[in-house]
C-alpha cells in the first residue's frame, strides 16, 4: 500500500485522466473546486489516488512552493499514465528537475526566449505563416489544417531557433507525437532513444563544424559544451525537451484555438472587426484551453493546502482546464470571452518551471491566427463539429486533424 492509498477517502474519486468530451472543456467528471473542495482526490490508473488541487489559489500557491518537487527521478514522484512507469530512470532537464539544477539548466537558455529576441523572430514567422496560407489558397478550397498549417508552422520556427534542419521534420514530428502519446513505457522509451540518437548526431555534426551556425544549440555546443558546463547527455536532452515542446504544444494552440473561434463566431468576428483584440484573445484562449491538462508534483514535506494535509511523498495533480475555470475568478468561467483580462491563468504553469517558450508561443499564436483569419474569411469547418477527432486524455491537448474548408 502506498502513502496515498492510506487517504482513500471514497471509493469513488474521479478518475484521472478523463477524455474530454468538448475539445475545449474540462471532462465533465473532473472535480471542480465549488463541489469537491479546492484540494480534493482523483483516482489512477493503477488505483491508487493522489491529491487533485483544483482551486485557483490554490494551485498558484502550490506551484510557488520549494516543498513540492518537480524531480521526476523522485521514487515517490507519481505516474499518472503508464507511458512515464520508467521515468525515474531517465533525467528529464528543465521540466523534470529542481534548483539549483534547474535554475542553471534554464539560464543557459532564457535569453534565447526573452521578449526582445523573440520580437526578432516576428517576421520570420509572418513569413512562415504568410507561405503557408499561400499553399493552402493555391490548392484548395479545402485543407486539413493541423498538418498544412498549425503543425508546420511553430515546427519551422523551432527549427530555425534551435538549428535543427526542418528537412528532418517528418522524423523529429512523427516520434515526439509517439513520445507524449505512447501507450506503454516500452514505446515511450523506444522513442525518446530515437530521438536521442537523433539529436546526438546533430550535436556531433555541430561539433565538427569550422564556425558555429546561428542556433541555440550551436551556441549550446559552441560556449557550454566546450568549456564543460554541461555534458553531451543532458545537453542532447535539453534539446529534445525544447524540441517537443517547442512545437507540439503551440500546434495544438493553433488547431484548437481555430476550431474554438469558429465554433464562437460572434467572438471571431468581434476579432475581424477589432484586430487588436488579438493579444487578449490569446490570453483568454490559452485559459479556455488548457491543452497542458495535468501537471504533477511530489510533496518534500508536510503541507497544508486547502483544508487539507498533503504529506511528504505524496503526489499532486493539477487538472489546469479546472483551475482556470475558477469561478471566484474568471466570472462566467464557462464563456469564451476574447474582451476579458483572461491574465493569471495557469496554462502556462507558474513559478520557476513556469514555460520557458511562453513569449514565443504567444507571437506564434497571435500571428497565425490573425493571419488565418485575415486572409480566408470565409473559413469554415469541412464536417460536422463533432466529427472532429480530438486527443485522448492525458496527452497535451488537441485535435488530431481539422478539415476545413472555404
Ligand atoms: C501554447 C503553447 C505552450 C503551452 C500551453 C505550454 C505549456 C507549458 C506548461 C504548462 C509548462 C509548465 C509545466 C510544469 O510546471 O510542470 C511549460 C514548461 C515548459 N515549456 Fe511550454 N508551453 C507551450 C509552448 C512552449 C514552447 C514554444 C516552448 C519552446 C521551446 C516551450 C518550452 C517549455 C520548457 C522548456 C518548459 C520547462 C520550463 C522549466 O521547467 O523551467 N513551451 N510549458
Amino acid at each position: 500500500m502506498t502513502v496515498a492509498d492510506t487517504h482513500a477517502n471514497a471509493p469513488s474519486a474521479p478518475a484521472f485522466p478523463q477524455d474530454r468530451t468538448c475539445p475545449y472543456a474540462p471532462p465533465p467528471g473532473y472535480p471542480a473546486p465549488e463541489t469537491h473542495g479546492a484540494v480534493s482526490r482523483m483516482r489512477l490508473y493503477d488505483g491508487s489516488e493522489i491529491w487533485a488541487v483544483t482551486g485557483h489559489a490554490e494551485a498558484r500557491a502550490l506551484l510557488i512552493d520549494p516543498r513540492f518537487s518537480a524531480d521526476r527521478r523522485n521514487p515517490s514522484f507519481p505516474v499518472v499514465v503508464p507511458r512515464t512507469e520508467d521515468q525515474a530512470s531517465v533525467e528529464t532537464p528543465l521540466i523534470g528537475v529542481d534548483d539549483p539544477r534547474h535554475a542553471r539548466q534554464r539560464r543557459m537558455l532564457i535569453s534565447r526566449f526573452s521578449l526582445k529576441n523573440v520580437a526578432a523572430l516576428r517576421p520570420l514567422i509572418q513569413r512562415t505563416v504568410d507561405d503557408l496560407v499561400d499553399a493552402m489558397l493555391a490548392a484548395g478550397p479545402g485543407a486539413e489544417l493541423v498538418s498544412a498549417y498549425a503543425l508546420p508552422v511553430p515546427s519551422m520556427v523551432i527549427c530555425s531557433l534551435l538549428g535543427v534542419p526542418y528537412a528532418d521534420h517528418e522524423f523529429f514530428e512523427s516520434t515526439s507525437r509517439e513520445l507524449i502519446t505512447a501507450p506503454t513505457a516500452d514505446e515511450a522509451r523506444a522513442a525518446r532513444q530515437k530521438l536521442y540518437d537523433y539529436l546526438d548526431g546533430l550535436v556531433e555534426t555541430k561539433r565538427g563544424q569550422d564556425a558555429a551556425g546561428p542556433g541555440l544549440l550551436d551556441d549550446l555546443v559552441a560556449e557550454r559544451l566546450a568549456d564543460g558546463q554541461v555534458d553531451r547527455a543532458e545537453l542532447v536532452m535539453m534539446a529534445m525537451v525544447l524540441l517537443v515542446a517547442g512545437h507540439e504544444t503551440t500546434a495544438n494552440m493553433i488547431a484548437l484555438g481555430t476550431y474554438t473561434l469558429l465554433e464562437h463566431p460572434d467572438q471571431l468576428a468581434a476579432l475581424r472587426a477589432e484586430p487588436e483584440l488579438m493579444p487578449g484573445a490569446v490570453e483568454e484562449l490559452l485559459r479556455y484551453l488548457s491543452i497542458a491538462d495535468g501537471l504533477v508534483r511530489v510533496a518534500t514535506e508536510d503541507v497544508e493546502l486547502g483544508g487539507q494535509t498533503i504529506r511528504a511523498g505524496e503526489g499532486v495533480l493539477l487538472p489546469t482546464s479546472v483551475v482556470n475555470r475558477d469561478a471566484t475568478v474568471y466570472e462566467r468561467p464557462g464563456t469564451l470571452d476574447v474582451r476579458r483580462s483572461a491574465r493569471h491563468h495557469i496554462a502556462f504553469g507558474f513559478g520557476v518551471h513556469q514555460c520557458l517558450g511562453q513569449n514565443l508561443a504567444r507571437a506564434e499564436m497571435e500571428i497565425a491566427l490573425s493571419t488565418l483569419i485575415a486572409r480566408i474569411p470565409t473559413l469554415r469547418l469541412a464536417v460536422a463539429p463533432d466529427e472532429v477527432p480530438i486527443k485522448p486524455g492525458g496527452t497535451l491537448q488537441g485535435l488530431f486533424s481539422l478539415p476545413v474548408t472555404w
